[in-house]
């Protein structure tokens, strides 16, 4: 069997998740992540000095190390083409290029993809200048989204009630010079994070999960990066991941292989299962973060495997396994966030608290861990059924102590509330 040695990029909960699922490879030789985070640090080893956004120095890096397998976590470094500098320099990597990345770099550059293609999606308009924009959303009235046309983590979008919101969040946006904004029609329904591999050519489809993005109970309060998340979605019938194949991800991927930015890495797709069918919200380019903390612990197959067939063009006739049951993962926060979050409280009682905790802003300071950030945890579980696992999670969660710990107690509750019903299609 081919070992391989594995460079992962990025230090948040989704990349902690991908190291506990890589560390228990038989494939893997070892594993160091950069910068990593201190639950990573118990799985391989981490290097925090390496600067991700630099693709030349990730290469030689690489090289000098002689890594098998880049595997990177966040968007930033593939917007920033780590990614291509890794494939120029001969070394495999799970991720897509600068040029396929656009996908979720730019919101303009998807929906004019979209529009090209057919591929369903909520109405927009691009504008570089406030009063235009402000004269498009009186035309068309609340409800309406604005978005920052960029990368925001998730939080740089308002879902206006009110025009007097959205007008508020458009002035905000036009304070940076040279803003882009895209407004765009506002889309009824649930929303799904749906996750497919692609190497260029074939598409695995792996399971789709749903996350909570306001960061207060009954999702109400600013959108965030993700509260929580539980997978398998069963809203998400396998009638529509074949229409969302059909009519969403396969088009996506033909139209950038025939631009000649093939897409190699995870395509996760937004969608609003709206009355008339799935429509696209957003594209991202990578894992979600917590939907891949999820993801993780239910995930049967080798990760290991998936992630280097994807990486090498391999990935035709491959299939992903998943254990029965279901995953529940909350998101434990530090006051503040999504703003300025508090930092420094001493995080205690994550040994034995009864489910697998994930890192992500965390430190180590004399010792002790301390909250570092505005997510700090992911506390998740695996049970036969969702009320079980959230039980776990619950309980855990109250074994962990530190101060200004933010988290919802809600995570799953359109789905507990089917669950509860019986309704388990
Ligand atoms: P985005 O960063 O584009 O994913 O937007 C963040 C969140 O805003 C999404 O997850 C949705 O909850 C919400 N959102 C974005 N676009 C729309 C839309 N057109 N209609 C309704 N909600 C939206
Ligand atoms: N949880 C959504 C995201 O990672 O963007």
């Amino acid at each position: 069997m081919e070992r391989l040695r594995v460079l992962l990029l990025g230090g948040g909960g989704r990349e902690h998740a991908l190291a506990w699922k890589l560390a228990q490879s038989p494939r893997l030789e070892w594993l160091l992540a950069a910068p990593g985070n201190p639950g990573i640090a118990g799985l391989g080893m981490v290097e925090p000095g390496l600067d991700i956004l630099d693709g030349k120095a990730v290469a030689r890096f690489a090289r000098d190390r002689g890594i098998d397998l880049v595997v990177v976590g966040p968007e930033a470094p593939l917007a920033a083409g780590v990614a291509d500098a890794c494939r120029a320099a001969g070394i495999a990597v799970f991720g897509p290029s600068a040029a396929a990345a656009r996908l979720e770099a730019s919101k303009g550059f998807t929906k004019e993809l979209c529009d090209e293609a057919g591929i369903p999606t909520a109405r927009w308009a691009r504008f570089s200048a406030l009063e235009p924009a402000r004269a498009h959303v009186r035309a068309h009235g609340a409800p309406i989204v604005v978005k920052a046309d960029g990368l925001a983590a998730g939080k740089g979008v308002t879902v206006a009630a009110t025009l007097a919101e959205a007008e508020d969040a458009l002035e905000a946006l036009f304070r940076a010079p040279g803003a882009e904004v895209v407004i765009e029609e506002w889309l009824e329904g649930e929303e799904v994070s749906v996750f497919v591999l692609a190497d260029g050519t074939a598409a695995l489809p792996l399971l789709a999960a749903q996350d909570h993005k306001r960061v207060g109970e009954g999702d109400t309060g600013p959108n965030t990066g993700g509260m929580g998340a539980y997978a398998p979605a069963s809203v998400f019938t396998p009638a529509l991941e074949a229409e969302t194949m059909a009519r969403i991800i396969r088009p996506t991927l033909t139209a950038l292989a025939a631009r000649g930015t093939p897409f190699s890495g995870v395509l996760f797709a937004g969608l609003m299962l709206t009355a008339a069918g799935p429509k696209l919200i957003e594209y991202n380019v990578r894992f979600g973060d917590p939907e891949c903390q999820v993801l993780m612990l239910l995930l049967e197959s080798d990760l290991l495997d998936l992630l280097h067939a994807t990486a090498t063009g391999r990935l035709a006739g491959m299939t992903a396994t998943w254990k029965p049951g279901r995953a529940l993962g909350v998101v434990v926060a530090a006051r503040g966030y999504p703003g300025t979050p508090a930092s420094g409280g001493v995080i205690e009682g994550l040994e034995g608290c009864g489910a697998t905790v994930f890192h992500a802003g965390t430190r180590l300071e004399g010792g002790r861990l301390v909250a570092a950030g505005g997510r700090v945890l992911t506390v998740g579980a695996v049970a036969p059924t969702l009320a079980a696992a959230a039980g776990t999670v619950g309980a855990a969660i109250s074994k962990i102590s530190f101060a200004d710990a933010l988290w919802r107690r809600d995570i799953g509750w359109r789905e507990l509330a089917r669950e509860g019903k019986g309704d388990r299609s």
